[in-house]
């Protein structure tokens, strides 16, 4: 017997439809798709019907099996969120950076200085698997009560090759135990470790030679990322390692001209990079490319507020046609947060864009940005039953409102995981 979930009555039902194929881009990002009193059904975990609460009525009556029917009268339905920039599997914390950068440090001297990411590389060595897995776990149980239904998700705190599997096997267990779904990136060039410090080439050799034939081999990442940035990785050897990872089937992505104008935008076009994400000083050339090439802003306005830097020029990239994304870069020092919906707000009230370009930012272009928009990021059928319904009856109000949590209900694949804004027993993995 098939198990049936049955929306119905949503103030406005946001699909999001129409960008399955290609990300949306300028106007089309404002184009949400709307349906006002809405339904949608989800069979057996795929969406099935979409469409007014008269149509579906009707629908409904042709099915057999037991439905589950929620009323989502005076709520806004939308897609699944998407959030397609993590490093969400670390071990420590980092608490102790906030005071530095309050006394005037700069996250990148930080770094420099031996923290920062290479603070965390220590502590995710010392974390075993199972450590990581619990911790991840409790990250991604706040991810879904904030909506989130799949996650982006990046190695890149090992630094070393057992520590790198052992983060992406980390990520593949989660995706396969917890209900978000995870989809994993390669990114051992995420900082020069401080064994690597006098001779970093010989660490881009080690990613090159060791590490991509490896989690390529072991089918443990769909991506490969770079920090390309003054003083971590160049552009030559970015360009090195985000080509030997397309050698062996790895998508490029790379972390682009965040603190200073490097070349990153432009790299991203030239390798023909699925995103470029943070972007905060793009120049007007890059942005160019990359619109030309189709290549995927992926912004993340919590960084910048959490560094306390201007963001990304978000109006600049949506007006020359490059497809925006929005993400939190869940990270235990540049961003740790799991409310994707407080990005949401960010993006409006620091990047100016619409509530209605965040919406197809944190949904279709985000599934683009890591591959998955063939089955996530709008309602439509044929696609998973991943929805969300939020305390609001349209949705400005979602945007109106600001760091609070909206979220009702999230449905994962038809099943109800959130209820009431509290988690149902998530089985949290333990191993
Ligand atoms: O995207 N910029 C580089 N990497 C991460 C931060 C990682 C960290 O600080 O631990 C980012 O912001
Ligand atoms: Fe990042």
């Amino acid at each position: 017997m098939s198990s049936i979930t049955y929306i119905k009555r949503a103030s406005q039902l946001i699909t999001v439809r129409g960008g399955s194929k290609e990300p949306k881009r300028a106007q089309d990002m404002s184009d949400i798709g709307i349906i006002e009193h809405g339904s949608v059904v989800v069979e057996n975990g795929m969406i099935t019907f979409v469409g007014s609460d008269v149509e579906a009525e009707r629908y409904v009556h042709t099915l057999n099996g037991h439905i589950n029917t929620i009323d989502a009268s005076g709520k806004i339905v939308t897609p699944g969120l998407i959030d397609a920039h993590t490093h969400i599997v670390f071990g420590g914390s980092r608490e102790k950076e906030l005071e530095m950068r309050l006394n005037g440090a700069k996250y990148i001297d930080i770094l420099k200085a031996g923290g920062g990411i290479l603070q965390t590389t220590t502590s995710t060595r010392e974390a075993t698997e199972k450590q990581l897995i619990q911790e991840t776990s409790k990250r991604l149980n706040r991810f879904l009560q904030y909506g989130v239904t799949t996650v982006e998700a990046k190695s890149g705190y090992g630094l070393t090759l057992e520590d790198e599997l052992k983060q992406l096997r980390a990520a593949k267990k989660l995706d396969e135990r917890h209900p978000i779904d995870l989809v994993s990136t390669f990114m051992g060039a995420h900082a020069v470790p401080v064994e690597y410090k006098e001779n970093p080439d010989e660490f881009v050799r080690l990613v090159i030679e060791e590490m991509i034939p490896r989690v390529a081999e072991e089918n443990l990442a769909e991506f490969c990322d770079v920090f390309c940035e003054e003083g971590v990785f160049t552009v030559e050897q970015s360009e090195q390692i985000l080509e030997a990872g397309k050698g062996y089937g790895l998508k490029p992505k790379i972390h682009a001209d965040e603190i200073v104008q490097f070349g990153g935008a432009e790299l991203a076009a030239k390798v023909g990079a699925v995103s470029a994400d943070h972007l905060l000083q793009a120049s007007d050339e890059g942005i160019k490319q990359m619109a030309k090439s189709g290549v995927i802003a992926v912004l993340l306005p919590g960084t910048a507020f959490f560094l306390m830097e201007k963001p990304a020029n978000a109006r600049k990239m949506i007006e020359a046609g490059v497809p925006v994304a929005l993400s939190t870069d869940r990270n235990p020092g540049s961003s740790p947060t799991e409310s994707l919906p407080f990005i949401m707000n960010l993006a409006c009230l620091t990047m100016k864009m619409t509530p209605a370009e965040v919406l197809t930012a944190c949904t279709i272009n985000a599934a683009h940005a890591i591959g998955r928009a063939d089955e996530v990021g709008s309602i439509e059928v044929g696609k998973k039953g991943d929805l969300v319904l939020f305390d609001a009856p349209n949705y400005q109000t979602l945007q109106y409102n600001y760091a609070v949590n909206l979220v009702d209900t999230v449905i994962k694949k038809g099943q109800v995981i959130v209820e009431g804004g509290a988690l149902r027993d998530v089985p949290v993995p333990t191993t």
